[in-house]
């Protein structure tokens, strides 16, 4: 098969295309033809040698796909060959063809083009994982999402809006802003000219956000903690912004706040398998009543992945980035 391999970390033009071997189902594992090839953030961090892979799972970068099946391992019970399918991976989605265990593949959703699946088990996954299974976010509660127009941002609005939680952004444009109150976002903070603590304290009378995801890491911990409420909780699953920072603890400890941060790459299989049938019983349901939708910015061939992580390291998109083998 073709895979985007990574020789050397580097630049973008450190992605190859190379003919490489294919992948074999393990036993509980079942291998995908693949459609579409989510791009993320994390990928362009692994290009860069700075997130390599779990020991023993594929080289090749790309944490989700959409395809068909077209192999199944010893003892897999819930798929069989040429079920239309979309998957979270540990790695190895820039392929044509990329294995992943049964417990972390979900149909793809009815009315759905089968690319456009590609867009949605990472960010569906971490957004619901962090947002709700985690933090808890309940009707009526505030959330602010940092990089609201992003992948996990563009997830992150719908699905609160969709439980009605009232849903704070930052973007640093205002096309981008504009995104995001269409897609149910209603403070809308720009934040190369606004003070996000402020607009947010000004949006909820002074209350603050119950949750806060988190994209930043060390640069918005402080103003983070600032704009949390009292039962507040700040969900850290990004690190663009630094991973040292001091925390005022008398701060957290007088608003009884809490402060988490995870990843979802290297959780265990269980954990995972747990995270995907929560997302098939609460969030595919919304998309296939056409209400949560995958935002998509752009398509790239399989060959051009350097193409689309630069489009990604200069932030123009709104959503997500695919590539199509
Ligand atoms: N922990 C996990 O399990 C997990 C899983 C998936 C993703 N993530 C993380 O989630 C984040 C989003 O991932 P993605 O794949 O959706 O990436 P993405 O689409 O490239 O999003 C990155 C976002 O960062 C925003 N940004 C840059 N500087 C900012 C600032 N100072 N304040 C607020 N936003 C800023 C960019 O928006 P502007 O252009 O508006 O600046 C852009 O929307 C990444 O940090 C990624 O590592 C974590």
């Amino acid at each position: 098969m073709k895979a985007i391999t990574i020789p050397q970390p580097g630049d973008a033009d450190a992605l190859v295309l190379a003919e490489v071997p294919d992948p074999e189902p393990a036993a509980g594992e079942v291998r995908i033809r693949v459609a579409a090839a989510g791009v993320n953030r994390a990928d362009v961090m692994q290009r860069r040698g700075f997130y390599d892979p779990p020991p023993g799972s594929s080289p090749y970068p790309g944490l989700e796909v959409s395809g068909t099946v077209d192999a199944v391992g010893e003892g897999v019970t819930r798929w069989s060959v040429g079920d239309e399918v979309c998957a979270l991976l540990v790695g190895g989605g820039y392929a044509e063809l990329v294995c992943a265990p049964e417990g972390q593949v979900l149909p793809v959703p009815a009315g759905l083009a089968l690319e456009d699946a590609a867009a949605l088990p990472e960010v569906a996954c971490t957004v619901w994982s962090n947002v709700f299974m985690t933090a808890n976010l309940l009707p009526g509660q505030t959330l602010l999402v940092h990089g609201g127009s992003s992948g996990i941002g563009t997830m992150a609005i719908q699905l609160a809006r969709e439980v009605g939680a009232h849903v704070a952004v930052t973007a640093g444009s205002a096309e981008k802003l504009e995104a995001c109150k269409d897609l149910g976002a209603e403070v809308l903070v720009n934040y190369r000219e606004q003070d996000f603590v402020e607009e947010v304290r000004a949006a909820t009378g002074g209350a603050g956000a119950d949750v806060i995801l988190d994209n930043m890491g060390a640069k918005y911990l402080a103003r983070n903690v600032d704009a949390l409420a009292t039962n507040g909780r700040l969900v850290v699953i990004g690190l663009q912004g630094g991973t040292k920072a001091e925390i005022d603890l008398n701060a957290l400890l007088r608003k009884r706040a809490a402060v988490i941060a995870t990843s979802l790459r290297a959780r265990p299989l269980a954990e995972k398998a747990t995270i995907v049938a929560a997302v098939r019983e609460h969030v595919w349901p919304l998309v296939e009543a056409g209400r949560v939708r995958p935002v998509v910015h752009s398509r790239h061939p399989l060959a051009d992945a350097p193409a689309a992580h630069r489009e990604m390291e200069e932030s123009g998109h709104i959503g997500k980035i695919l590539l199509l083998p």
